[in-house]
């Protein structure tokens, strides 16, 4: 598994991107507005680290709750796979629980994403791979 992005909560998307780009992060496209699961969603890239800002619009956001409790931080790591079946049943048979049912995350031109939570390590997303055709570079 490779790493994809560091998912990265915060309040409020416009200004804490301002704040990155102040850092030297460069957006990687444009807002999503991820109706699934409430939230918006901006990927930015330095050195070739890629962080996913998330903030949730609704008070029914899956990320409601988790800004609460951590308000503007690193909240996971998101890896992806060669084999996502095979690494998923990996992950939950080393420890892991997964949080949800596979879904396309539109935010990743519609790939399947899940979340997983281990006691030791916090939370992790898994990301399937890249169709040939999907335009996309890991
Ligand atoms: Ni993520």
């Amino acid at each position: 598994m490779k790493i994809h992005h560091i998912g990265y909560l915060v309040k409020k998307i416009e200004k804490a991107a301002a704040a990155f780009e102040a850092m030297g992060y460069v957006r990687e496209g444009g807002m999503t507005h991820d109706e699934y699961r409430k939230v918006d969603i901006l990927f930015l890239e330095k050195d070739g680290y890629r962080i996913e800002l998330v903030s949730p619009y609704a008070p029914d956001s899956v990320v409601a709750g988790l800004i609460k409790t951590y308000k503007n931080a690193p909240y996971h790591i998101c890896y992806e796979t060669e084999d996502f079946a095979a690494e998923l049943a990996a992950l939950e048979n080393g420890g892991c629980v997964r949080m949800d049912e596979p879904a396309p995350a539109p935010a990743i031109g519609g790939r399947r994403v899940t979340f997983l939570m281990h006691a030791a390590m916090g939370m992790l997303e898994l990301l399937e791979p890249c169709a040939p055709d999907c335009g996309q570079e890991a």
